[in-house]
């Protein structure tokens, strides 16, 4: 009886640990949750931000193109990152960042309240400099590239795609969305200032050329021409 009964309980245990081990075993295998492909949630990424951007800066897609084919809802969903530190709420709080509401074309460092950095003083000109939808693209690309000692702690997101979806986004919270830019008219023609020196030293060369040679030809024989007449 005694043996029979300790043998029941042994048995009993151990088809309990079998049947536990099994759940566990086939719940695993029902909700396997893979790794994902990036973290969703970086916030600050230090120094490998710092090398990259220089690239992708000289050979950015203007935003209106990007925005042309932009998804706003998708555009909502980057935001969360943006929501650790921001609100887009109408009259929204300020949190670790300024309120967000109406930040397409709003000046720079000018919501009330808000203490802003040095570094986005500077960079506001005194609240001349505007948040276009241009300033938006390269900020978000790189927030400490862009703007020297902001004071914002996001590392930036690379990728084109992500940043027209989440500008396409701001620029819906406003009572007045403003336009979007016109595609192919590239804003990001004018700061590439590499061709500016070319147009400038190639009209330099003509201009060099011409003025000692013709006027010198032109009058000497000019002179000698009238006194024979
Ligand atoms: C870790 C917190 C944090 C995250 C995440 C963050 N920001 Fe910021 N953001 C800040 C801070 C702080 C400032 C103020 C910067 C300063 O004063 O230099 C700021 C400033 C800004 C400004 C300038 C506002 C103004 O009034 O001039 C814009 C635009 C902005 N953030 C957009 C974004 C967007 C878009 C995202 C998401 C893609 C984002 N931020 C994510 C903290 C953050």
């Amino acid at each position: 009886m005694d043996s029979n009964e300790i043998n029941k309980l042994l048995g009993g245990f151990l088809g309990t640990c079998f049947l536990v081990f099994s759940i566990g075993l086939v719940s695993d295998g029902l909700f396997a949750s893979p790794a994902p492909e990036k973290p969703g949630f970086a916030i600050e990424a230090q120094e490998p931000t710092e090398g990259g951007p220089a690239a992708p800066a000289a050979e950015a897609k203007p935003i209106a193109d990007l925005l042309a084919t932009a998804n706003a809802e998708a555009g909502a969903a980057i935001f969360k990152k943006c929501q650790a530190c921001h609100s887009g709420e109408k009259g929204g709080p300020n949190k670790v960042g300024p309120d967000l509401w109406d930040i397409v074309d709003r000046p720079v460092a000018e919501h009330e309240g808000f203490a802003y950095s040095a570094g986005m003083k500077d960079f506001s000109k005194g609240g001349q400099e505007h948040w276009t939808y241009d300033n938006l693209n390269h900020f978000i690309t790189s927030p400490k590239k862009f703007v020297k000692g902001t004071a914002m702690g996001f590392a930036g997101l690379p990728k084109d795609e992500d940043r027209a979806n989440v500008i396409a986004y701001l620029r819906t919270l406003s009572d007045n969305p403003k336009p979007l830019p016109q595609p192919g008219a590239s804003a990001e023609a004018k700061p590439a200032e590499g061709a500016k020196p070319a147009e400038g030293a190639a009209p330099a060369k003509p201009a060099e050329g011409a003025a000692p040679a013709k006027p010198a030809e032109g009058s000497a024989p000019a002179k000698p021409a009238a006194p024979a007449q």
